[in-house]
């Protein structure tokens, strides 16, 4: 069966449901093609801290009655090297920036409770979940075509322009001829394995621990929900952490004297490879790519579905200016735009997994630079001062002077 739309969207992760109820208000059609299903798209774990600028466009898309109500405001981070601690004061050294504490699969439920709410009965669904993608033809035409299945069936939706939402093991990056691409790569020798306790935050703020065993983050969902992470081997699997080395471990890496972490049941633990990537250009012909699909960052930053919102964002001011002007200006400069952010926050992403974690390989000289590197946090204000910038956000807005 053949279908037809404005933005053929691939991906119901934050980047591609934002994008289509931001185009939804303006009155742009589009559809949105999921290989999941609905469940296990709102149900996957992951990020957890959104920055003023994403709590802004979910606003612009009418996405924070909820977020508003149970979203947790922090004003400043706690960073600890070996048990000893630093407070980064985001409100003070950013002149009143502050964070939210929102989980990406709240984000997602409620885009898509919009999405879905405000479709009438008899217009085109507006996401097709358990729908996969498998080829995009006629990038280079004005009306490219998405094959996909569903149900064991072969379908195709023809639209004005391809969003490629589809995260970093999506089809769409592959759609951008070889020749012209530019990937950037850097695997980590470490994981993450995260876990979702039901017990109550130990800590107001995020703590962010070095620790010669290793990281450690204790984060958290809500009152009564913690988050929290311990840095592991390439090699483990979850069989290697029974929940008593991962309490064990949490308490030896977060410690501090006179403070205790509570524990609790763990409801769900995984493990996540460390990874810095980027694909260029992020756009070809009618195709444009948004979020994990053309970069990933390692996850101490807490920069992925920020800077996912992000392009999106850039994305739909694009779009618009295409569908209200008949300009292509800003679609032409699409990738340059998002560039400069990505690099910024690459450059944040691994200054934050290098100071933080304990890398095998490392020498003896690059132990004491890590060390250096910490004391000079403690020490300089104007240390702290560029890492909070970066953490609410703030340095990524700057526009880059300086290329390669
Ligand atoms: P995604 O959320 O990946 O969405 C892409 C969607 O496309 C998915 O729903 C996928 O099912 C769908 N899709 C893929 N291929 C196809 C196809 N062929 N056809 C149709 N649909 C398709 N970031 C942090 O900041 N902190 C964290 O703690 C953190 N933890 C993470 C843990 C894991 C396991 C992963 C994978 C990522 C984590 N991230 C974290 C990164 C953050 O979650 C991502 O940056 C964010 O999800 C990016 O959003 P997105 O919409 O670009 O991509
Ligand atoms: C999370 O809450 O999942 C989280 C928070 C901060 C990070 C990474 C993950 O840097």
């Amino acid at each position: 069966m053949n279908h037809q739309t404005q933005v053929g969207i691939i991906g119901a992760g934050p980047a591609g449901l934002l994008l289509s109820q931001l185009l939804d208000q303006q009155g742009i059609r589009s559809v949105v093609l999921e290989n999941r299903s609905q469940e296990r798209v709102e149900s996957r774990q992951r990020a957890g801290l959104l920055e003023q600028n994403t709590v802004d466009r979910l606003r612009q898309a009418g996405a924070t009655d909820r977020l508003d109500r149970e979203g947790l405001v922090h004003d400043g981070i706690i960073l600890s090297y070996n048990g000893q601690r630093h407070r980064i004061d985001l409100v003070e050294l950013t002149s009143g920036s502050r964070v939210t504490i929102y989980a990406q699969t709240e984000v997602v439920k409620d885009l898509i409770r919009l999405r879905l709410g405000s479709t009438p009965l008899d217009a085109e669904v507006p996401i097709s979940f358990e729908a996969e993608a498998t080829r995009i033809d006629g990038l280079e035409s004005s009306s490219p075509t998405i094959h996909y299945t569903q149900n064991g069936e072969a379908h195709t939706l023809t639209c004005d322009f391809v969003a490629g939402c589809d995260g970093f093991h999506g089809i769409s990056r592959a759609s951008i001829p070889a020749e012209l691409t530019k990937v950037y790569d850097k695997v980590y020798p470490y994981c993450w394995l995260g876990i979702l306790a039901k017990v109550p935050p130990s800590t107001h703020e995020l703590i962010y621990a070095y620790h010669e065993r290793g990281f450690a983050l204790h984060s958290m969902r809500s009152p009564e929900i913690s988050r929290l992470y311990v840095q592991c081997n390439v090699t483990d699997t979850l069989e290697d952490w029974p929940d008593e080395r991962i309490w064990a471990e949490l308490q030896i890496r977060l410690g501090s004297t006179g403070w205790v972490l509570a524990e609790g049941p763990i409801l769900e633990k995984t493990i996540t490879p460390m990874r810095s990537f980027v694909s260029e250009p992020m756009q070809y012909g009618r195709l444009f790519l948004s979020g994990d699909s053309a970069h990933i960052v390692p996850p101490t930053g807490a920069k992925g579905l920020n800077m996912a919102v992000a392009d999106t964002g850039s994305l739909f001011d694009a779009l618009m200016t295409w569908y209200r002007e008949g300009s292509r200006a800003n679609l032409d400069t699409y990738t340059a735009g998002c560039m400069r952010r990505v690099w910024r926050v690459q450059e944040f992403s691994n200054f934050m997994t290098e100071l933080l974690h304990h890398n095998p390989d490392r020498t003896p000289f690059d132990a004491h630079l890590q060390t250096s590197r910490f004391n000079q946090l403690i020490t300089s204000r104007a240390a702290s001062a560029l890492v909070a910038e970066n953490y609410v956000g703030h340095a990524a807005k700057q526009s880059a002077e300086a290329t390669t």
